[in-house]
This record gives structure tokens, C-alpha cells and sequence, in this order.
């Protein structure tokens, strides 16, 4: 297939992306410009690091550590509140690409009112983070629980105005459960997934290494739990998934494809690679089609499942 026939474009819902590539929220930090450079420089879409109503200042260091096949991390949700992000927002829509910003809250309440900056701020779409895990009270505790989740879900519809991704965690039990509850309250899309509950201990000093005890592990060691809920909720679920946790090659992006993915997310990878990564895997995945001779991205999408 000759490579200038290929469109790697990509539809969520009323998403469109000129590639499938999404940087993954919180890994670069709160910057507006930082996003924008981002954005200019390859991603199809970035997320906003997470932010509720109120400014946060996360948790005392060490907040990550390298872990075979990854990191962990327990920033504790460090943001400067929903009024400051509403001016990165401003800054990173200058870009001209889809801009999506990530919300937390402590209640049904606080996620209603985020989203309305959010909506303000005139952002593409909003990602629900349920799945923080390891700040208590927020994320997981509703992410986990199904009746809350499409609680929240539907409650947040009423404050913006776009499309509305909630983002699962690998640590439920049934996840395609949580994908389901999530569906019923009226989400566009789901982003598979956040970071697994995990920790580490220093052998000398005998205590847990990061401050807040447990964090979230993220990067190659997370790719086959992520790729396998992905599959799963693909079998059972009709929204479109985009795909997270792990993702640092072509290879990697294939396989999410496959499994159902129509998106994937970048995360840890900008910091094993550097933001060169988008522009590298774009060329990697057109290469791929065009050996394959695939035209379109929805060809390859799903097709995994027998
Ligand atoms: C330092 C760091 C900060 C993160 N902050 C957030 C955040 O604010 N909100 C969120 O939903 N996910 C956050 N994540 C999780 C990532 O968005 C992503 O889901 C996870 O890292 C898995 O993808 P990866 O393996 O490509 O990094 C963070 C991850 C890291 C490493």
C-alpha cells in the first residue's frame, strides 16, 4: 500500500484526532504551554493533568520511584484549582488540538462543579479520573463502586457540554462491570486504563519508599493488564476505548488496536523517549499499515477477537 493513501485519523465519539495518539494526563504536569508544545509537536490530543475544585499540594516526596518495567508514583493530585486551569486550558487550545481536561472531586458535587470550569474553558472533551490510587477518598473509592460511578457520571453530564471519556482502573475485580456502569451513566468513551495500586520498600531503612506509602504503577510492566481489560470490555461494550498503560512502541499501539482500542494514551514513555514519541510512532504505525495494506485505522481495530 503506498503510505500517502494511509489515514491514521481517529474518531471517539465526536473526537476527531488526526492520529491516534493521546498524551496521558498528568505525566508532563499542569503547564498550558507545555500542552501546546505537545500538541504542535505530534499528539493527536492531550489530557490536562487531573484537577478538582480546589488547589492541592499532593504529597511529600518521594513521590516516584523506577520499579522493573516502570515507575511508581503517589503525587497525591497536586494541582492549582479548577479557576487556575481554566487560564492552561485557554493556553493549550491555542494549539488548535483537541484538548481534553481530566477532573477529580471528594464528591459527586465537586466532579459537577470541575467540569463546569472545564466547560468554560471551552475544553473538547472531559476525562473523569475514578481511578486515582493513591489518594484516598477520591477516584478509585467511585471508580470501583458502579452505582456511584454512573451516578457521577450522569451528574456531570448536566455541567459539560461535550464528550465525557471515564477513565477505569486496573484494580477493579470486574472490569468490564465498572466499563458497563459507566456506559448507563451516559459516558462517550472510556479510557483503559489508570495506574495499578502497587508499592516498594527500602531494604536499609525498612520503610515504604514513596511518601504516600502506596502509588500507581505505570509503564511496560502495566501493557498486558491494560491490554487484557481492554479486550475484555471490547467484547462486552459498545463505546469507544482508548487505550493506556505501558504503551512505548509501535508494536504496543498494534496490539491495543487489535484488542479493540480506536486511541491510545502516552504516559511514561515521553519520559523513556522524550516528546519525539508521538511523531515516531505515527511514522511506525503508517509503516505498519502500509506492510499490511490497511488504509484506515477501523480495519485493524477489534480484530483480535475470534
Ligand atoms: C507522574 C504521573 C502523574 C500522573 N498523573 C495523573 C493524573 O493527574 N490523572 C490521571 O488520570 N492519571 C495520571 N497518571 C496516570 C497516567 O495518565 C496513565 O494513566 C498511566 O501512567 C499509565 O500510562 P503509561 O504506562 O503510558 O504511563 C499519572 C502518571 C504518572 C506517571
Amino acid at each position: 500500500m503506498d503510505s500517502a493513501k494511509i489515514n491514521i485519523s481517529s474518531q471517539i465519539g465526536k473526537l476527531e484526532l488526526r492520529n491516534p495518539f493521546i498524551l496521558a494526563s498528568g505525566t508532563l504536569g499542569i503547564s498550558g504551554p507545555m500542552l501546546k508544545y505537545i500538541a504542535q509537536e505530534g499528539a493527536g490530543a492531550v489530557i490536562t493533568k487531573s484537577f478538582g475544585l480546589n488547589a492541592r499540594e499532593g504529597y511529600p516526596g518521594p513521590v516516584m520511584t523506577e520499579v522493573t518495567g516502570g515507575f511508581l508514583n503517589s503525587m497525591g493530585l497536586p494541582n492549582p484549582g479548577a479557576e487556575a486551569m481554566k487560564n492552561e486550558i485557554h493556553e493549550a487550545k491555542k494549539s488548535g488540538m483537541p484538548i481534553i481536561a481530566s477532573i477529580f472531586g471528594f464528591n459527586e458535587d465537586e466532579y459537577v462543579q470541575a467540569a463546569s470550569y472545564a466547560d468554560k474553558a471551552n475544553a473538547d472533551a472531559l476525562e473523569l479520573n475514578v481511578s486515582c490510587p493513591h489518594v484516598e477518598q477520591v477516584g478509585v473509592e467511585i471508580g470501583l463502586d458502579p452505582e456511584l460511578l454512573k451516578k457521577v457520571t450522569r451528574a456531570v453530564k448536566k455541567s459539560f457540554h461535550g464528550p465525557i471519556i471515564v477513565k477505569l482502573s486496573p484494580n477493579a475485580s470486574d472490569i468490564v462491570e465498572i466499563a458497563e456502569a459507566a456506559a448507563n451513566g451516559g459516558a462517550n468513551a472510556l479510557t483503559v486504563t489508570n495506574t495499578m495500586k502497587a508499592m516498594a520498600i527500602d531494604i536499609e531503612t525498612r520503610r515504604p519508599i514513596l511518601g504516600g506509602k502506596f502509588g500507581g504503577l505505570s509503564g511496560p510492566a502495566l501493557k498486558p493488564i491494560a491490554l487484557r481489560c481492554v479486550y475484555q470490555i471490547y467484547e462486552k461494550i459498545s463505546l469507544p476505548i482508548i487505550g493506556c498503560g505501558g504503551i512505548t512502541c509501535c508494536r504496543d499501539v498494534v496490539e491495543f488496536l487489535l484488542a479493540g482500542a480506536s486511541a491510545v494514551q502516552i504516559g511514561t514513555a515521553i519520559v523513556s523517549k522524550d516528546i519525539g514519541v508521538f511523531k515516531e510512532l505515527a511514522q511506525d504505525l503508517i509503516h505498519y499499515m502500509s506492510k499490511h495494506n490497511h488504509q484506515k485505522l477501523e480495519e485493524i481495530i477489534g480484530t483480535a477477537h475470534v
